[in-house]
């Protein structure tokens, strides 16, 4: 008989195609061909990150495009604000572009995202992030190729933005916001520095944790995510301590990639649900912001989900779920995040923001239920009072 927690059905939605491997980019003309009915290249309104418009270069994007990029944008700020959204799918629009290429981390990879949705659309993003509209229809097909190994976006349906007004981060999603095609290649994540290494590591080991304990967790999510934790667990410290380390980078890049097959089926957890207005707050990184809190969140959550957590540590190869916790502790104090957000300005005239802009579909998949209160007490410890 399936338990509570052992759905005996689940569905799955991925990207049509997904390619990993060293050197993939390279593949990424014959994914654009292969999205048009005449494979030919559709004109490419090309979204890059600054480090990847340096390294390899724009030129190098633009080839692999044959030519056909009709409007590009460099550089795209973390957290991105909601009028980048709207500036990019006007000008997909304004240069009718047929697909979107998208090279960077998370907040390149989301803005590109719901901007291809909004240039078919007569709608801005405003109406959207408020709930006054959604869209009911695909937009421009999106080929996503990460810079970073870490934030799953090159997979999900949903895309992280902030109103720098209110304060306010959060998602906008739809099942048609996933991209045709993710192309993930580690060597574009080599020129990572230590501290981008560390941040988005630690987001896709707090993805890969939260999707295990998931109460959407299924039998498919939790064989990814179980891989993706060990992955992480034995080879992001060589990532962050040698960038240069071709096998580190695979590994945890590949790793990044299972954390994202797993938690775009099963969604996230309080870490994730804290984490963004904790982060919008302080305007801190999102993979800090994880990583600070996810031995918290596990201690947290151990009373409720212990044989879960116990099939984890004994999966990662640890004797039990208070070895495992120590050594996500361990970890995350290695790659230089401090143990709370003390010294990063957590204040308790802070926790009624965050109490108000938590309630998201990351909390309800929590495997211990938070109240109100429950977060005040939670946080408590970890802010300077
Ligand atoms: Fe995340």
């Amino acid at each position: 008989m399936p338990t509570k927690t052992e759905p005996d059905s689940f569905e799955l939605r991925y990207p049509p195609l997904v390619l990993f491997g060293w050197g993939k980019r390279a593949a990424l003309t014959d994914v654009l061909r292969g999205i048009t009915a005449n494979a030919r290249v559709p004109g490419v309104l090309l979204v890059c990150t600054r480090s990847a418009a340096r390294n390899p270069g724009l030129e190098f994007w633009r080839a692999l495009c044959e030519g056909r990029v009709v409007a590009e944008h460099v550089g795209v700020p973390h957290d991105p604000p909601l009028e980048t959204v709207d500036r990019l799918a006007a000008k997909a629009r304004d240069h009718a572009a047929e697909a979107v290429v998208a090279v960077g981390g998370g907040s390149v990879l989301d803005v590109a995202k719901a901007a291809a949705v909004l240039a078919t659309s007569n709608e801005g993003i405003t109406a959207w992030f408020s709930g006054r509209w959604a869209p009911s229809r695909s937009g421009l097909p999106v080929v996503a190729l990460p810079t970073t190994a870490g934030t799953g976006a090159e997979i999900t349906r949903n895309a992280v933005l902030t109103d720098p007004e209110r304060r306010i981060k959060r998602s906008v999603r739809a099942p048609f916001m996933i991209p045709q095609a993710a192309i993930c290649d580690p060597e574009l994540t080599v020129t990572m520095p230590p501290e981008l290494t560390a941040a988005s590591g630690l987001d896709a080991l707090t993805q890969a944790i939260e999707s295990y304990v998931s109460i959407r967790a299924n039998t498919v999510t939790r064989a990814l995510a179980a891989e993706a934790v060990k992955l992480l667990l034995n080879r992001l410290p060589a990532a962050f301590c040698n960038g240069a380390d071709v096998g580190a980078r695979t590994a945890v890049a590949k790793a990044s990639l299972l954390s994202a097959l797993s938690f775009s089926q099963s969604g996230l957890g309080a870490a994730h649900g804290l984490g963004h207005p904790i982060g919008a707050l302080l305007s801190l990184p999102h993979g800090l912001t994880c990583g600070i809190l996810l031995p918290h969140i596990l201690d947290w959550n151990a009373p409720e989900c212990g044989d879960r957590l116990e099939a984890l540590a004994a999966e990662s190869g640890h004797p039990s779920p208070t070895a495992f916790i120590a050594r996500v502790r361990a970890l995350v104090a290695d790659v230089g995040l401090p143990p709370d957000f003390r010294e990063l300005g957590l204040m308790r005239s802070h926790f009624p923001h965050i109490i108000a802009n938590c309630r998201s579909g990351s909390m309800r998949a929590n495997p211990r239920p938070m109240s109100d209160r429950d977060i005040e007490e939670f946080l408590t410890p970890l802010a300077r009072i």
